[in-house]
């Protein structure tokens, strides 16, 4: 019986995009951290075991961030002042290059992992640096503090500082080199392919990826169509490509649960590309604002069924908590909303809230919200401490407390069934 574990709260989750499920004072089951089911009243066969009760909080999905550079949480609010390629230039390059160490990458990601689950991130796909070797250090410092997910090692053999460029031969024999080193070692954590973007990766190296990709059968996360300038520039290097996502796509890295960070500019071509292909989208829209790259479309992206996910995208977002994501989302929607004279609909809580759990959920072959079989990923928040108001509905209490993000609402966190 101890590997039965009961939770008592207001659960609230997920199921479908714009509806939320609300159980009040309901009870989460799980057997070795796995979901058996969400009661609205405890089935008798769990009679007798001990309930872990959390009174009036509720009880959430934990936030998956499916697109965050951990060496930039060294450089977070710095360089706001500029455009991704000067920002890349001046600040991201030369805060990278400080990884090569890896008891500096220790001490970094040490506090970047903590700092993660302490805002009720458990599931991440992120970038690290170049360096295999602090890579692992990032892994083995989220797997400590309990955040799960994909994690890669950059390529990049261009258009970088001479302190950040690998050689091609370099960068594919360290990427092999690291995709072996992870075989067995790591619990919750999986290596995924992270060329950084076109510019930074010649064809060459592209092409060597493409194989990799194949022979390992692992999964791929970049950018694209981030910023103008960026775009420009893709087509000045593959002149032989009308799109950016054929950069991609012509060496195999255009594929089912490729994770894609921004779109701003992806036009109708491009989007039915990534329908096509499994292209998943991260939105990133705290980055977005802060580097002035633009206003993503993702209602458009929704309606046309697209895969969209969020991310804070630290350090181009300055914002670690997917709360503010997730609301971030709900603006700058409402800015595109405004622009179009209210004729594209701006997303609502629910909705980001979706984006924020159950969208990234997915990824990682999990159901919506608090599915039978899924290991259990969750928070429960504590809005107490908050002003006292007339009652609220769980709805609303959910709306509040993802504005109100501050970390003292989170009072605990469940992540792959265990409590952090
Ligand atoms: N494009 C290539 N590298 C980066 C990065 O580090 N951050 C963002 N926002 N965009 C990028
Ligand atoms: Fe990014």
């Amino acid at each position: 019986m101890r590997s039965i574990q009961v939770l008592k709260g207001n659960v609230v989750y997920a199921q479908k995009r714009t509806e939320l499920t609300c159980v009040e004072n309901g009870y989460i089951v799980t057997k070795n951290g796995v979901i058996e089911g969400v009661f609205k009243v405890l089935p008798g066969e769990y009679r007798g075991v001990r309930v872990e009760d959390y009174g009036d909080k509720l009880i959430i999905p934990s936030f998956c961030d499916m697109h965050l550079h951990a060496p930039q949480f060294a450089m977070l609010g710095m360089g706001m002042d500029l455009e991704l390629i000067e920002w890349l230039n001046k600040y991201t390059f030369k805060t990278e290059a400080r990884f090569a160490d890896t008891a500096y990458a220790r001490r970094v990601y040490r506090m970047f992992a903590d700092a993660l689950i302490k805002k009720g991130t458990t599931r991440v796909a992120v970038y690290s640096s170049v360096h295999r070797e602090s890579t692992h250090v990032l892994m083995e410092e989220l797997e400590r503090a309990g955040v799960t997910g994909y994690v890669g090692k950059v390529n990049m053999d261009r258009n970088c500082s001479d302190d950040t460029r690998e050689t091609t031969e370099e960068s594919l024999l360290e990427t092999r080199r690291f995709l072996e080193e992870c075989k067995g070692r790591y619990k919750h954590l999986t290596p995924i392919l992270t060329p950084r973007f076109t510019p930074s990766c010649s064809n060459e190296l592209m092409a060597g990826l493409g194989k990799l990709q194949r022979e390992y059968g692992v999964r791929v996360q970049s950018h694209l169509s981030e910023n103008r300038q960026e775009v420009e520039w893709v087509k000045a290097l593959h002149p032989d490509s009308e799109y950016y996502y054929e950069t991609y796509e012509k060496y195999g890295l255009w594929i089912e649960n490729t994770i894609m960070a921004h779109c701003v500019y992806s036009g109708e071509r491009e989007r039915a590309a990534m329908k096509e292909a499994g292209v998943v989208v991260a939105h990133c829209p705290d980055s977005n604002m802060n580097i002035a790259s633009g206003f993503a479309p993702v209602r458009r992206m929704l309606e046309e069924g697209l895969n969209v996910v969020l991310g804070t995208d630290i350090a181009g977002g300055a914002l670690l908590s997917m709360r503010d994501s997730a609301t971030s989302a709900v603006r700058t929607s409402k800015i595109r909303w405004l622009l179009s004279d209210k004729k594209e609909d701006f997303l609502t809580v629910a909705e980001a809230f979706y984006l924020a759990t159950s969208a990234g959920q997915a990824y990682f072959g999990a159901g919506p919200g608090f599915q039978a079989g899924d290991a259990l990923h969750a928070l429960v928040l504590d809005d107490s401490r908050l002003p006292e108001t007339r009652p609220l509905t769980l709805e609303e209490r959910l709306e509040r407390l993802m504005y109100f993000s501050s970390d003292d609402t989170i009072a605990a966190r469940y992540s792959e069934g265990e409590l952090r």
